[in-house]
């Protein structure tokens, strides 16, 4: 029996596309990594939490580095969550504050290794410097043909959805003509493929609104280990469970 046509209002699942190794193994082709445990690894050294977010951002460059050794083309990092404002003031601001010194100090080093960085989230409650170090980064990197190097920062899934919906009525786009893909191109990550490989750090099995649309089909895998613990050998362990899974996507295998 033929495959049923897949309808104008289904999500188009081609957008995820992991590559095939010569030899059998499947790797990703965008890992996204929800980066929790800061606090805990502080803590357990008797730091205070903002140490454990400085040691986590020095691990950024640590896995992408690795992940550009073993091919990956698309990394997403969750670096600030729309819930995550909730948090005392003197956390934000410091996370704030790491965030724009780091994009501020790498982006020479992300032009030179042809990195291209991709925003994901809102920028109108940033602070002006760091919005402007958001503007010069975008800008210097973005002919850059290299790793897509995505940093979701005040980004909540559902507030994504939301401004999709909000930006198709104010185009007055008629309701027929909304489908899958239409919206899928309102999201930040319109020109991302959607992640094959999601990681968490520190022992949490959640999304916590990360991805909440591109998560539909992305396979999951869940580390003990803090995030700024988390090094090459780890990411090593969740690429092997990744290449061992079975992927069918709603589907059923093909007959052996
Ligand atoms: C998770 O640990 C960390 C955060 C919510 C935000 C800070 C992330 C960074 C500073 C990484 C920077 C990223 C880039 C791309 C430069 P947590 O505070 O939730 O840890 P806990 O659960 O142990 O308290």
């Amino acid at each position: 029996m033929s495959k049923p046509a897949l309808s104008s209002t289904s999500i188009p699942i081609s957008r995820v596309c992991a590559q095939v190794q010569t030899n059998g193994h499947s790797v990703p082709t965008h890992v996204a990594i929800i980066m929790d445990g800061n606090g805990r690894w502080a803590r357990r050294r008797g730091l205070p939490r903002i140490e454990g977010h400085r040691e986590g951002t020095r691990n950024v460059s640590r896995i992408l580095d690795a992940l550009g050794k073993h091919g990956i083309p698309y990394a997403t990092f969750f670096a600030f969550s729309t819930e995550n404002w909730n948090r005392p003031r003197v956390e934000v601001q410091a996370i704030m504050t790491i965030l724009e010194e780091t994009i501020d100090k790498e982006t020479p080093t992300l032009v030179e290794k042809n990195v291209c960085f991709r925003y994901l989230g809102r920028t109108d409650r940033l602070t002006p410097q760091l919005r402007n170090a958001i503007t010069r980064v975008l800008e210097l990197t973005k002919n850059n043909t290299g790793l897509t190097l995505s940093v979701a920062l005040d980004y909540g899934g559902r507030d994504e959805i939301l401004q999709a919906v909000r930006q198709i009525a104010s185009d007055g786009v008629p309701p027929e003509q909304i489908d899958g893909e239409l919206l899928q191109r309102y999201l930040y990550t319109h020109d991302v493929p959607d992640p094959d490989l999601i990681v968490r750090t520190a022992g949490e099995h959640r999304l916590s609104n990360f991805l909440v649309w591109q998560s539909v089909y992305s396979e999951y895998y869940s580390s003990q280990v803090c995030w700024p613990d988390f090094d090459e050998a780890e990411l090593a362990k969740a690429l092997r469970a990744f290449s061992q899974r079975k992927r069918r996507f709603g589907a059923l295998p093909p007959e052996e």
